[in-house]
Formats: C-alpha cells, sequence, structure tokens
C-alpha cells in the first residue's frame, strides 16, 4: 500500500510538472459588507465580504477564470490592472468601453491567459469609484520550474496602498458631479486596508509585516489609492527595486518610492537591522499647487520575529518611525523615477508608423446656461473638467465602444481623435484662460494592427500642472524618456533611452512636464488611456485606442462571450 501511494505521488507529481499551465477558477460576489475604520462603520462595496479583495496568486502562462456575481446595488465591472489581454479585450473590465457594467443581479465570467508576464498586479472595479473598496492583487510568479532573476526570497509580501473616506466614495464621487467643484479628499490613507497607528480606532489592526534577521523579503507595492501618487519608505531598511508593473527592472537602492495610483513596485529588502520593530509609511506626493489634499500618513509595521515577545513587552516598543520627503519633494520623484532600467537590452520600435502628440491636463467649464449657482462650485463659478488634446472624453452609455466597433454600430463614437493639440501654446507657460475650456466627445484613434506608435504626454498648466498617471489598458509601452517644460522634438529626442528603457503599464509624467512612451500595436481592441486619478477620469481625461485586427485568426480579437453583458 505504502510502495502503491509513493508510486501514485511521483506519477502525479511528474504530470503537475509537465502540464504546468493551470487554469485558476474564481467566484467573485461583488456585496454590501460592513467595514470599521477610523471608529466608524460604513457598509463598504467588498469582493467576498473581504476588504481588500481576495490576493489572486498565479504562474506566468496560467489562465484566469473569474465569475462575477453582482450583489451589491451598484453597477460593476472589474478590470485585470496591466493584464495585456492579448486577443481577449472583452475581459478587460473598464464600463462602456469594453463591456456594459455587470447590473445588480446579474454576473459576468471573466476568461484571461497571462502571456509573458511576471511580478506584481492588481485587479479592481472600473466603474464610478468603486475601486475604492473593490480591489486585490494579482501574483505572477514565473513559469513553474523558472525562476526570479533575483535572490529566492524567504517570504514575499503584497502592500497595497489604498484611500479611504468615512463616507460612502459613491456619494462623494455623485456630490462633486452635482457641484462642480474638487470631490472631498480622503480620511485616511490605508496599507492593506488598515489606516496604521496614527489614526484614531485604528491601532489594533495596524497590519503586521514578518521578516527575521538574515531573510531576504520581496515586498509587491501597489498603490490602489484613488486619487493620490504616494511615498512609500520602510525605517532604517534600504528599498531595492526589482520589477515594476510586472515587468523586471535592473536593480537600484533606494530609501523611498514613489507611486502613482495604478503603479506597482517590487522591492527586496534585507533583515539586516537590529530585531525590532520598524514602521513602513506612505503619504502623499503633492504636485498641484494650492489643491486640498489629504495629508495624513498610513503605517504598518516590520517586525522581527526575533525581536523581544509580545509577551514581555515586546508589542508594546513603539516602532522606528522614518522620514519622509517633503508632499511636494518633485526632485525625489524626478531621482527615482530617472533610475529605472529594464533589466535587459530591449527591442525598441525604432521606426514610427504613427507620432502622436496629447497634451494631459484640467480644465474649468463656464457655468452652463440651464445650470444654477449650486452647480458650479468651481474656481470662480465654474466647474472642473479634463482632457486630452481639448477633448474631455465622454463615456458611451447604451453601447461599449468594443461592441459598436465589432457590431458595427454607428454613432457611438468617432475616429477623430486629433493626433497632435488643435492649437499649439506654451503648455507649461502662463496659459490664456480662453484655451482653459476643453470640447466633450466620444473620440478615438484608430490604429492598425501592428503599428508603431510614440505618444508624447504633455503635462499642462491650465488650472495647475500636476503630475498625471496615464494608464494604457492591454499594453505594457517603453517609457524613452521624461523631462520638464514643453517637449522639443529636435532637442529631446536625443536624450531618448531605445537601449534599456523602463516597460510599463502607467507612467507617472512629471508635473508641469512631459513623457514619452513607445508600443507597437501588436493587441486588436479597444484600449482606455487614462489618468488613473478617478477624480480626473470622471473629468474627462482619458482617451482611446482602437486597434484594428491583423491577419488570420491569430492577429484578430477572439469572438465575444456569450454572458457578456448587454446595455
Ligand atoms: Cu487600473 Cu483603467 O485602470
Amino acid at each position: 500500500m505504502e510502495v502503491f501511494n509513493t508510486i501514485f505521488l511521483a506519477i502525479f507529481l511528474l504530470f503537475a510538472s509537465l502540464a504546468n499551465a493551470k487554469v485558476h477558477e474564481h467566484e467573485f460576489v461583488v456585496q454590501a459588507t460592513p467595514v470599521k475604520r477610523l471608529c466608524n462603520t460604513q457598509m463598504s462595496i467588498t469582493v467576498n465580504g473581504q476588504f481588500p479583495g481576495p490576493t489572486l496568486e498565479i504562474n506566468n502562462g496560467d489562465t484566469l477564470v473569474v465569475k462575477v456575481i453582482n450583489k451589491a446595488r451598484y453597477n460593476v465591472t472589474i478590470h485585470w490592472h496591466g493584464v495585456r489581454q492579448i486577443r481577449t479585450g472583452w475581459a478587460d473590465g473598464p464600463e462602456f468601453v469594453t463591456q456594459c457594467p455587470i447590473r445588480p443581479g446579474e454576473s459576468y465570467t471573466y476568461r484571461f491567459t497571462i502571456n509573458g508576464q511576471e511580478g506584481t498586479l492588481w485587479w479592481h472595479a472600473h466603474s464610478s469609484w468603486l475601486r475604492a473598496t473593490v480591489y486585490g492583487a494579482l501574483i505572477i510568479h514565473p513559469k513553474e520550474g523558472d525562476a526570479y532573476p533575483f535572490t529566492k526570497p524567504k517570504r514575499e509580501t503584497p502592500i497595497l496602498l489604498g484611500e479611504w473616506w468615512d463616507a460612502n466614495p459613491i456619494d462623494v464621487v455623485r456630490q462633486a458631479t452635482q457641484t462642480g467643484a474638487a470631490p472631498n479628499i480622503s480620511d485616511a490613507y490605508t496599507i492593506n486596508g488598515q489606516p496604521g497607528d496614527l489614526y484614531k480606532c485604528s491601532s489594533k489592526g495596524t497590519t503586521i509585516v514578518p521578516i527575521d534577521s538574515g531573510e531576504t523579503n520581496l515586498i509587491r507595492v501597489i498603490n490602489a489609492a484613488l486619487n493620490q501618487p504616494l511615498f512609500f519608505t520602510i525605517a532604517n531598511h534600504k528599498l531595492t527595486v526589482v520589477g515594476a508593473d510586472a515587468s523586471y527592472v535592473k536593480p537600484f537602492t533606494t530609501n523611498v518610492l514613489m507611486l502613482g495610483p495604478g503603479q506597482t513596485t517590487d522591492v527586496l529588502i534585507q533583515g539586516d537591522q537590529p530585531p525590532s520593530r520598524y514602521y513602513i509609511a506612505g503619504r502623499a506626493y503633492q504636485s498641484a499647487q494650492n489643491a486640498a489634499f489629504d495629508n495624513t500618513t498610513t503605517t504598518a509595521i516590520l517586525e522581527y520575529k526575533s525581536s523581544p515577545c509580545p509577551a514581555k513587552g515586546g508589542a508594546n516598543i513603539r516602532p522606528i518611525m522614518p522620514s519622509l520627503p517633503a508632499y511636494n519633494d518633485t526632485n525625489t520623484v524626478t531621482s527615482f523615477s530617472k533610475s529605472f532600467r529594464s533589466l535587459r537590452n530591449v527591442e525598441v520600435p525604432n521606426e514610427i508608423d504613427e507620432d502622436l502628440f496629447f497634451t494631459i491636463g484640467l480644465g474649468l467649464n463656464n457655468c452652463p446656461s440651464n445650470f444654477n449657482s449650486n452647480q458650479c462650485q468651481g474656481p470662480n463659478g465654474t466647474r472642473f473638467t479634463s482632457s486630452m488634446n481639448n477633448v474631455s472624453f465622454v463615456l458611451p452609455s447604451n453601447f461599449s465602444i468594443l461592441q459598436a466597433h465589432k457590431l458595427g454600430v454607428q454613432g457611438v463614437f468617432t475616429t477623430d481623435f486629433p493626433t497632435k493639440p488643435p492649437v499649439q501654446f506654451d503648455y507649461t507657460g502662463n496659459v490664456s484662460r480662453s484655451l482653459w475650456q476643453p470640447i466633450q466627445g466620444t473620440k478615438v484613434t484608430k490604429l492598425r494592427f501592428g503599428s508603431r506608435v510614440q505618444v508624447v504626454l504633455q503635462d499642462t498648466s491650465i488650472v495647475t500642472p500636476e503630475n498625471h498617471p496615464i494608464h494604457l489598458h492591454g499594453y505594457d509601452f517603453y517609457i524613452v524618456a521624461e523631462g520638464f517644460g514643453n517637449f522639443d522634438p529636435k532637442k529631446d529626442a536625443s536624450k531618448f533611452n531605445l537601449v534599456d528603457p523602463p516597460m510599463r503599464n502607467t507612467v507617472a509624467v512629471p508635473v508641469n512636464g512631459w513623457a514619452v512612451i513607445r508600443f507597437v500595436a501588436d493587441n486588436p481592441g479597444v484600449w482606455i488611456m487614462h489618468c488613473h486619478l478617478d477624480v480626473h477620469i470622471g473629468w474627462g481625461l482619458a482617451t482611446v485606442f482602437l486597434v484594428e485586427d491583423g491577419e488570420g485568426l491569430l492577429e484578430s480579437i477572439e469572438a465575444p462571450p456569450e454572458d457578456l453583458p448587454l446595455c
């Protein structure tokens, strides 16, 4: 019997390692759940009653099948942030872009395969402000048998940075939509759902991250905050960055990270300090001048297992607090972002078929004549807006753009998104008030399959310059250069890194500056590119690339799933 079992086990293990691509099936029940934070209980929308939601752990090459059942009172969709979704654009998730929302009581099954991506991604709701509480980590390990390109860590810990309102986030955004003013700022930041010791009624729940002397551990940091780029640091411990947005980078060491919402950064830390307790901390990087922001600090505790045990008073040892950069410390952000290189030399598209120049920034709409003053509480009786190339993006409401494209439905979108700003001006200078009000539209950029695309993302100083985290769905792109002021094609092209630029899905475009990204449009479908500050998405800081099918089945998007929600 014993022998038989051993043989059986050996055969089983052999098959398991041969057929190593797995299919992971999950059920996500979206539902209202009582969550107590900052002394109050909110009926938060969660997945499976968990906040943050479940961590999905898979290997590169695996397939995810996630049935989302909407038991909440809001429309919802789930986006798999950073997953390329090659040929499976129907599973991408942004509402009215690749699907209509899942209505209360309905469900939809997302099916997709991870191909050639390793590291840390995440998933989140892509409907209104639901992602304030509907989010979780998506961890992609190397294929079975493959190793990390760095020391194998002893422990791995995901750190999800979040943003918490002592209110229903949906009410917060609705109020802002009614008044035209900026939405209320958050009341706390969180680490794995917990604000930490510096907030009222929070110490009990503070997240503990274990480490032991001599260990090398991997910390997977995800900025899931709704509206705030964040600095991140750990007292007395160096952070060795080894990956970002599920792409490896040449390791470099730093004391502090900055992540725009949407970005992830994988760091190695060493257990090389006296066994004790050290604060892990996050707080705002605020690049917009004179704008209200949440200036609080979230903390977790890095705790050495060999530190004096709790019974002897170890849990009462006050952790060591790190220092964090000043809120407006753009210099630290610049030197951090300049440190990123791809792990190896890469093939960056050299010739460019589509040379695009997109301004990104805020704006103000004059109060429409049928609005009363309560509806125009932005600066000087206006309403806040936002745009790319002077087009403030409006989502359709009766079809998704992808459906309209595949079914040939007219009137849902137009394909005339401008390749450059309609008027050239000193983007980062003193901009004439006559250029502050964009037009509205659902305009997309059509791309031929396989075209080589360059986009210059140029911040404007309209209303205020700001560091905007620009996220592209369906692709990773190379960031070939970044700078301040106005992009100058003659001078700045010579600074392009075409050897080992970092690959990302979200670029934090420097405040009052620009970033240049390149990608090959080899994934057919409809892909939104937007600022990952949710307040700006609502105002229209988004656009869409429509990538046409190429030749044959393998260059075409798959047929839509039968349970795709219709509007
Ligand atoms: Cu993480 Cu369109 O978003």
